[in-house]
Protein backbone atom coordinates (compact mmCIF):
# COMPACT_ATOMS: atom_id res chain seq x y z
CA UNK A 1 0.00 0.00 0.00
CA UNK A 2 1.26 3.40 -0.49
CA UNK A 3 1.85 5.85 2.40
CA UNK A 4 -1.20 8.35 3.53
CA UNK A 5 -1.81 11.46 1.40
CA UNK A 6 0.13 14.08 3.19
CA UNK A 7 -1.70 17.19 4.02
CA UNK A 8 -0.72 20.61 4.55
CA UNK A 9 1.17 20.80 7.61
CA UNK A 10 2.58 17.80 6.89
CA UNK A 11 4.58 19.35 3.47
CA UNK A 12 6.12 21.30 6.37
CA UNK A 13 9.27 19.09 6.40
CA UNK A 14 9.88 16.13 3.92
CA UNK A 15 12.37 14.56 6.41
CA UNK A 16 11.75 11.39 8.06
CA UNK A 17 11.60 11.45 12.40
CA UNK A 18 12.52 7.87 13.09
CA UNK A 19 11.70 7.79 17.18
CA UNK A 20 12.10 4.80 19.78
CA UNK A 21 9.88 4.83 22.82
CA UNK A 22 11.53 2.58 25.19
CA UNK A 23 11.69 1.70 28.88
CA UNK A 24 13.90 0.13 31.45
CA UNK A 25 10.86 -1.92 32.85
CA UNK A 26 8.24 -3.37 30.93
CA UNK A 27 4.27 -2.64 31.63
CA UNK A 28 4.75 1.06 32.10
CA UNK A 29 3.17 2.09 29.35
CA UNK A 30 5.25 2.05 25.96
CA UNK A 31 2.31 0.61 23.65
CA UNK A 32 -0.03 2.98 24.88
CA UNK A 33 2.72 6.07 24.19
CA UNK A 34 3.53 4.58 20.86
CA UNK A 35 -0.05 4.07 20.05
CA UNK A 36 -1.61 7.85 21.14
CA UNK A 37 1.97 9.21 20.31
CA UNK A 38 1.20 8.35 16.69
CA UNK A 39 -2.39 8.77 16.60
CA UNK A 40 -2.20 12.21 17.97
CA UNK A 41 0.49 12.93 15.14
CA UNK A 42 -1.89 11.71 12.43
CA UNK A 43 -4.22 14.70 13.71
CA UNK A 44 -1.43 17.02 13.32
CA UNK A 45 -1.27 16.04 9.65
CA UNK A 46 1.88 14.16 9.99
CA UNK A 47 2.26 10.58 7.84
CA UNK A 48 2.73 8.05 10.77
CA UNK A 49 4.14 4.79 10.15
CA UNK A 50 4.14 3.09 13.30
CA UNK A 51 6.77 0.10 13.86
CA UNK A 52 6.17 -2.57 16.52
CA UNK A 53 9.28 -4.07 17.56
CA UNK A 54 8.72 -5.40 20.54
CA UNK A 55 9.17 -8.92 18.90
CA UNK A 56 8.96 -10.52 22.73
CA UNK A 57 5.55 -9.22 23.71
CA UNK A 58 4.14 -7.57 20.45
CA UNK A 59 0.55 -5.87 21.26
CA UNK A 60 0.52 -2.92 19.07
CA UNK A 61 -2.23 -4.47 16.91
CA UNK A 62 -4.25 -5.44 20.07
CA UNK A 63 -3.99 -1.93 21.44
CA UNK A 64 -4.99 -0.21 17.84
CA UNK A 65 -7.27 -2.90 16.84
CA UNK A 66 -6.47 -4.27 13.51
CA UNK A 67 -5.97 -8.16 13.18
CA UNK A 68 -3.12 -8.18 10.79
CA UNK A 69 -3.19 -11.10 8.15
CA UNK A 70 0.62 -11.01 7.65
CA UNK A 71 2.98 -9.57 10.06
CA UNK A 72 6.94 -8.98 9.94
CA UNK A 73 8.00 -11.89 10.38
CA UNK A 74 6.17 -13.18 6.99
CA UNK A 75 7.93 -10.28 5.67
CA UNK A 76 10.98 -11.70 7.08
CA UNK A 77 10.37 -15.30 5.51
CA UNK A 78 9.88 -13.76 2.38
CA UNK A 79 6.16 -14.83 2.56
CA UNK A 80 4.91 -11.42 1.58
CA UNK A 81 5.97 -7.88 0.65
CA UNK A 82 6.00 -5.62 3.03
CA UNK A 83 3.96 -3.50 1.64
CA UNK A 84 1.39 -6.15 2.30
CA UNK A 85 2.00 -6.39 6.06
CA UNK A 86 1.26 -2.83 6.50
CA UNK A 87 -2.45 -1.77 7.86
CA UNK A 88 -4.04 1.20 8.27
CA UNK A 89 -5.75 2.45 10.67
CA UNK A 90 -8.82 4.49 9.83
CA UNK A 91 -7.71 8.46 11.05
CA UNK A 92 -4.63 6.69 12.65
CA UNK A 93 -0.98 5.70 11.94
CA UNK A 94 -0.14 2.81 9.14
CA UNK A 95 1.03 -0.12 11.38
CA UNK A 96 3.43 -2.75 10.85
CA UNK A 97 2.62 -5.29 13.40
CA UNK A 98 4.96 -8.02 15.04
CA UNK A 99 3.93 -11.59 16.44
CA UNK A 100 4.76 -12.40 19.92
CA UNK A 101 7.49 -15.05 20.66
CA UNK A 102 8.60 -14.00 17.17
CA UNK A 103 12.54 -14.82 18.60
CA UNK A 104 13.31 -17.36 15.67
CA UNK A 105 13.31 -14.35 13.88
CA UNK A 106 16.91 -13.90 15.26
CA UNK A 107 18.53 -16.94 13.17
CA UNK A 108 17.40 -14.99 10.11
CA UNK A 109 20.17 -15.13 7.73
CA UNK A 110 22.63 -12.12 6.74
CA UNK A 111 21.66 -11.96 2.85
CA UNK A 112 17.25 -11.99 4.55
CA UNK A 113 18.40 -9.59 6.77
CA UNK A 114 19.44 -6.53 4.92
CA UNK A 115 17.02 -6.89 2.73
CA UNK A 116 14.39 -6.63 5.50
CA UNK A 117 16.52 -3.58 6.38
CA UNK A 118 16.87 -2.29 2.76
CA UNK A 119 12.91 -2.34 2.76
CA UNK A 120 12.05 -0.52 5.50
CA UNK A 121 14.18 2.26 4.76
CA UNK A 122 12.99 2.53 1.30
CA UNK A 123 9.31 2.20 2.92
CA UNK A 124 9.29 4.35 5.59
CA UNK A 125 11.02 7.20 3.70
CA UNK A 126 7.20 7.64 2.52
CA UNK A 127 6.16 8.78 5.95
CA UNK A 128 6.82 11.88 8.10
CA UNK A 129 7.69 9.67 11.16
CA UNK A 130 8.70 6.61 12.26
CA UNK A 131 7.47 5.45 15.80
CA UNK A 132 9.04 2.62 16.71
CA UNK A 133 7.47 0.66 20.07
CA UNK A 134 10.64 -1.26 21.55
CA UNK A 135 11.46 -4.14 24.11
CA UNK A 136 11.95 -3.01 27.65
CA UNK A 137 14.89 -4.00 29.16
CA UNK A 138 18.78 -4.06 29.17
CA UNK A 139 19.53 -7.10 27.39
CA UNK A 140 21.81 -6.72 24.53
CA UNK A 141 19.17 -6.75 21.96
CA UNK A 142 17.89 -4.11 23.18
CA UNK A 143 20.80 -1.91 23.64
CA UNK A 144 22.19 -2.32 20.71
CA UNK A 145 18.45 -1.33 18.81
CA UNK A 146 18.05 1.78 20.61
CA UNK A 147 21.60 3.02 20.53
CA UNK A 148 21.18 2.75 16.80
CA UNK A 149 18.08 4.98 17.18
CA UNK A 150 18.70 9.24 16.39
CA UNK A 151 16.38 9.65 19.60
CA UNK A 152 15.01 7.32 22.44
CA UNK A 153 12.05 8.35 24.35
CA UNK A 154 12.26 6.43 27.91
CA UNK A 155 8.85 5.96 29.95
CA UNK A 156 8.96 5.74 33.09
CA UNK A 157 6.49 5.23 35.64
CA UNK A 158 5.95 6.69 39.33
CA UNK A 159 7.10 2.99 41.26
CA UNK A 160 10.81 2.61 41.88
CA UNK A 161 11.90 -0.59 39.60
CA UNK A 162 10.46 1.73 36.87
CA UNK A 163 12.51 4.89 37.83
CA UNK A 164 15.52 1.99 39.13
CA UNK A 165 15.46 0.80 35.24
CA UNK A 166 15.04 3.68 33.60
CA UNK A 167 17.94 4.97 35.07
CA UNK A 168 20.01 2.32 34.64
CA UNK A 169 18.59 2.24 30.54
CA UNK A 170 19.70 5.78 30.40
CA UNK A 171 22.98 5.31 31.79
CA UNK A 172 24.12 2.34 29.59
CA UNK A 173 22.21 4.80 26.51
CA UNK A 174 24.26 7.89 27.46
CA UNK A 175 27.88 5.84 27.90
CA UNK A 176 27.68 5.09 24.32
CA UNK A 177 29.80 6.52 21.80
CA UNK A 178 27.18 8.90 19.65
CA UNK A 179 24.40 8.52 21.96
CA UNK A 180 20.98 8.92 21.00
CA UNK A 181 19.02 12.13 21.98
CA UNK A 182 17.46 10.39 24.73
CA UNK A 183 14.44 12.09 26.29
CA UNK A 184 11.24 11.22 29.39
CA UNK A 185 8.28 10.76 29.45
CA UNK A 186 6.36 10.06 32.70
CA UNK A 187 3.69 7.74 32.19
CA UNK A 188 0.23 6.60 34.56
CA UNK A 189 1.08 9.88 37.76
CA UNK A 190 -1.95 11.39 39.35
CA UNK A 191 -0.94 14.99 38.37
CA UNK A 192 1.24 16.94 36.33
CA UNK A 193 3.49 17.60 39.54
CA UNK A 194 4.13 13.92 40.78
CA UNK A 195 5.49 13.83 37.27
CA UNK A 196 7.39 16.82 37.36
CA UNK A 197 8.66 15.52 40.66
CA UNK A 198 9.41 11.93 39.63
CA UNK A 199 11.71 13.70 36.38
CA UNK A 200 13.54 16.14 38.77
CA UNK A 201 14.57 13.68 40.75
CA UNK A 202 15.45 11.40 38.16
CA UNK A 203 17.97 13.89 36.83
CA UNK A 204 18.86 15.04 40.13
CA UNK A 205 20.44 11.07 40.27
CA UNK A 206 21.95 11.90 36.74
CA UNK A 207 23.34 15.04 37.34
CA UNK A 208 25.08 13.53 40.42
CA UNK A 209 26.50 9.89 38.71
CA UNK A 210 26.47 10.79 34.84
CA UNK A 211 26.74 14.24 35.01
CA UNK A 212 23.49 15.19 32.70
CA UNK A 213 20.30 15.79 32.81
CA UNK A 214 18.02 14.69 30.33
CA UNK A 215 14.62 17.03 29.17
CA UNK A 216 10.78 15.65 29.89
CA UNK A 217 9.47 15.23 26.21
CA UNK A 218 5.87 14.92 28.28
CA UNK A 219 3.86 13.72 31.27
CA UNK A 220 1.03 11.62 30.98
CA UNK A 221 -1.61 11.31 33.59
CA UNK A 222 -3.43 8.38 34.97
CA UNK A 223 -6.94 7.45 34.19
CA UNK A 224 -8.84 4.11 34.05
CA UNK A 225 -10.32 5.36 30.53
CA UNK A 226 -7.10 3.96 28.91
CA UNK A 227 -7.75 0.75 29.68
CA UNK A 228 -11.12 0.90 28.77
CA UNK A 229 -9.70 2.04 25.34
CA UNK A 230 -7.26 -1.18 25.66
CA UNK A 231 -10.38 -3.04 25.68
CA UNK A 232 -12.29 -1.43 23.07
CA UNK A 233 -9.29 -1.82 21.07
CA UNK A 234 -8.82 1.84 20.33
CA UNK A 235 -5.73 4.76 21.48
CA UNK A 236 -7.02 6.88 23.99
CA UNK A 237 -6.42 9.50 21.95
CA UNK A 238 -9.85 8.45 20.05
CA UNK A 239 -11.18 6.86 22.28
CA UNK A 240 -11.72 9.66 25.00
CA UNK A 241 -10.43 12.51 23.16
CA UNK A 242 -11.07 14.97 25.76
CA UNK A 243 -9.11 12.84 29.15
CA UNK A 244 -6.56 13.96 30.67
CA UNK A 245 -3.85 10.84 29.13
CA UNK A 246 -5.37 11.93 25.76
CA UNK A 247 -4.94 16.02 26.30
CA UNK A 248 -1.13 14.52 27.64
CA UNK A 249 -0.36 12.16 24.42
CA UNK A 250 -1.19 15.83 22.37
CA UNK A 251 0.88 17.42 23.93
CA UNK A 252 3.52 14.70 23.93
CA UNK A 253 3.16 14.71 19.81
CA UNK A 254 3.37 18.77 19.66
CA UNK A 255 6.64 18.71 22.28
CA UNK A 256 7.91 16.43 19.81
CA UNK A 257 7.25 18.10 16.51
CA UNK A 258 8.10 21.52 18.00
CA UNK A 259 11.87 19.98 19.17
CA UNK A 260 12.58 18.59 16.21
CA UNK A 261 11.57 21.72 14.08
CA UNK A 262 14.14 23.73 16.30
CA UNK A 263 17.00 21.46 16.11
CA UNK A 264 17.86 17.91 14.29
CA UNK A 265 18.56 14.84 15.57
CA UNK A 266 22.09 14.71 16.76
CA UNK A 267 22.54 11.47 14.50
CA UNK A 268 21.02 10.14 11.46
CA UNK A 269 19.04 6.61 12.01
CA UNK A 270 21.81 4.08 11.59
CA UNK A 271 20.88 1.54 9.56
CA UNK A 272 22.37 -1.04 11.85
CA UNK A 273 19.33 -0.04 13.84
CA UNK A 274 17.01 -2.55 12.04
CA UNK A 275 19.88 -4.87 11.36
CA UNK A 276 19.87 -5.37 15.24
CA UNK A 277 16.65 -5.99 15.43
CA UNK A 278 16.43 -9.14 14.88
CA UNK A 279 18.39 -9.76 17.94
CA UNK A 280 15.63 -7.53 20.02
CA UNK A 281 13.29 -10.67 20.76
CA UNK A 282 16.10 -12.38 21.90
CA UNK A 283 16.14 -10.71 25.44
CA UNK A 284 12.70 -10.78 26.04
CA UNK A 285 12.39 -14.18 26.82
CA UNK A 286 12.12 -13.26 30.63
CA UNK A 287 10.04 -9.33 30.12
CA UNK A 288 6.97 -11.46 31.09
CA UNK A 289 8.08 -12.06 34.64
CA UNK A 290 8.93 -7.86 34.74
CA UNK A 291 5.56 -6.92 34.84
N1 LIG B 1 -1.73 6.58 31.50
C1 LIG B 1 -2.27 5.41 31.88
N2 LIG B 1 -3.37 5.40 32.67
C2 LIG B 1 -3.91 4.23 33.08
N3 LIG B 1 -3.44 3.03 32.77
C3 LIG B 1 -2.35 2.96 31.97
C4 LIG B 1 -1.70 4.14 31.48
N4 LIG B 1 -0.65 3.78 30.73
C5 LIG B 1 -0.63 2.41 30.74
N5 LIG B 1 -1.64 1.93 31.48
C6 LIG B 1 -1.93 0.52 31.77
O1 LIG B 1 -0.71 -0.19 31.85
C7 LIG B 1 -0.79 -1.38 31.09
C8 LIG B 1 0.53 -1.61 30.36
O2 LIG B 1 0.67 -0.68 29.32
P1 LIG B 1 1.49 -1.05 27.99
O3 LIG B 1 1.45 0.13 27.10
O4 LIG B 1 1.02 -2.33 27.43
O5 LIG B 1 2.94 -1.23 28.63
P2 LIG B 1 4.30 -1.69 27.91
O6 LIG B 1 4.12 -1.55 26.45
O7 LIG B 1 5.35 -0.77 28.47
O8 LIG B 1 4.53 -3.10 28.34
C9 LIG B 1 -1.96 -1.20 30.13
O9 LIG B 1 -2.66 -2.40 30.03
C10 LIG B 1 -2.79 -0.12 30.72
O10 LIG B 1 -3.93 -0.64 31.30
MG1 LIG C 1 4.22 -3.01 24.93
Amino acid sequence: MEPKEQTAEATVSRQLRCLAIGSGKGGVGKTVISVGLSVALVEMGYRVLLFDADLGLANVDLQIGIDPVFTLQDVVYGECPLEQAVASVPGGPDVLAASSGAREMATMSESRREMLVDDLIRFSAGYDFLIIDTEAGIGAGAIAFLQAMPQVNVVVANEPTSVMDAYSLIKILSAEPVPPEIRLVVNSVKTEEEGQRLAMRLNETMKRFLGRTIEIAGIVLYDSVVGDAIRARRSVVHFAPQSAPAIGLRHLAHSIVSSNKARDFGKPMDRSAFGNMATVGQSGAGSEDEK
